[in-house]
């Protein structure tokens, strides 16, 4: 099986989430190719050590991302880190040849993203891919090739979301993701809302305009040195567009909603199709059922399929068992690494990983959604 080595920069939480699904590669099946991480990059010490203790292959620990590009062994780069940074590294990166895996949103705003493109349009060698795993749950793979063959008709209404309640607690200390200075203006919508653009995005279902509603909740947090900090990024927020379905031609309303304050939510994320012939639920909530109604006259009946382990790439686990978060992340990882490797995708429109374009479309999106917010307008796209 062909190797491709990666170097990681940030091994913060995604940076080891990466590591951990190298790890068990062995658990997909008739891989075109593994990756194995050579390299690693982070300012503080102790992830460093980290990935010393459980990737054998790493030969260069670093605080200093340029000296993990200049390593020849590196072909790939993994780049998590916080979203001030997304400019700088994914442009040198891509400067330097290697492929970028790079995480959302790529780019702190609307200007960073397009510098990014910029460099790949002069590097258009560079292989680069946005994070995003949940199109990976197989019921949303269903749910894409459902919507390749029509099987939706006429799309009525869309509702896409991400949920969680990682900032319910006011007494949780504020981290960098609060802060407008390395999260960036768009707040919420840079840290969940390409999970909840891609697979709309991907389908055709390109947003026209966009009204917003977005809420900075709690605007005060314990800053974890016994003090406070004034948290200035938006918390929640909803946005209400108008989008076309290039298949029916049909204009139908799509929501889509980002929070980070979602009572009763630990991850959530959701997609919601109705149309004309057929509609479909599906929430990871209940990760092995999609609901689904088919409509030709008559009952108008919900049944829920139970989908079970049934992955875009095979693996080890039969079908009978059941799927989560860190499947997901394997699977995006083997749409990459078959890509990188040149191999073809499986057959589905949602095989390959977010693309820049997508991610830039986001982009588009958040930033007419802060006009929206800010001047209580619908913005055109
Ligand atoms: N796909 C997902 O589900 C998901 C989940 C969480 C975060 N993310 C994204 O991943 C990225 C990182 O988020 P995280 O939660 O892993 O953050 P984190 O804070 O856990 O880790 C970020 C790491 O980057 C390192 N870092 C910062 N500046 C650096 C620099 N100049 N050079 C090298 N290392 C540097 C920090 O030392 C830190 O360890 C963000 O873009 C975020 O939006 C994605």
């Amino acid at each position: 099986m062909k190797i491709l080595r990666f170097g990681v920069i940030g091994a913060g939480l995604m940076g080891r989430e990466f590591a951990s699904a190298a790890a068990r590669w062995m658990h997909l099946k008739d891989m075109p190719a593994r990756p194995e991480i050579v390299a690693v990059c982070n300012l503080e010490p102790e992830p460093l050590a980290w990935f010393k203790a459980h990737c054998p292959g790493v030969t260069q620990t670093t605080d200093d991302y340029k000296a993990l590009l200049a390593n020849p062994d590196v072909e790939a780069v993994y780049i998590a880190v916080p979203h001030n940074m997304h400019r700088e590294i994914y442009s040198a990166a891509i400067e330097a040849g290697k492929h970028v895996f790079g995480e959302k949103p790529f780019g702190i705003d609307l200007e960073a993203n397009q510098g990014i493109l910029d460099a790949l349009a002069r590097h258009p060698k560079v292989l680069a891919r946005c994070c995003s795993q949940f199109p990976y749950f197989p019921a949303v793979q269903r749910i894409g090739r459902m919507i390749e063959e029509g099987a939706f008709g006429e799309i009525l209404e869309v509702n896409a979301g991400f949920l969680h309640s990682s900032d319910l607690d006011p007494n949780k200390p504020a981290n960098w993701k609060r802060l407008v200075k390395f999260n960036g203006e768009y707040g919420v919508l840079g840290d969940l809302g390409m999970h909840v653009c891609h697979v709309p995005f991907r389908v055709g279902w390109e947003p026209r305009n966009v009204r917003a509603v977005l809420s900075n909740v709690i605007r005060q947090r314990p800053d974890g040195r016994g003090g406070s900090v004034a948290c200035d990024t938006w918390d929640n927020a909803t946005l209400l567009c108008e989008a076309g379905d290039p298949l029916s031609g049909a204009v139908f309303p799509m929501t889509l909603k980002m929070q980070r304050i979602a009572p009763g939510e630990a991850n959530t994320w959701y997609l919601e199709i109705k149309g004309l012939k057929g509609c479909a639920r599906f929430s990871t909530r209940e990760a092995n059922l999609l609901h689904l109604m088919e409509y030709r006259g008559g009952a108008q009946d919900w049944r829920a399929a139970v989908v079970g382990y049934t992955p875009l790439f095979p693996a080890i686990t039969g079908p009978i068992f059941e799927f989560g978060f860190t499947d997901a992340v394997l699977q995006m990882w083997a749409a990459f690494v078959t890509e990188l490797s040149g191999a073809k995708l499986p057959d589905s429109p949602l095989a390959q990983v977010a693309t820049p374009e997508e991610a830039h479309l986001s982009h588009r999106l958040f930033t007419a959604s802060l006009a929206s917010a800010r001047n209580g307008s619908v913005e055109k796209l």
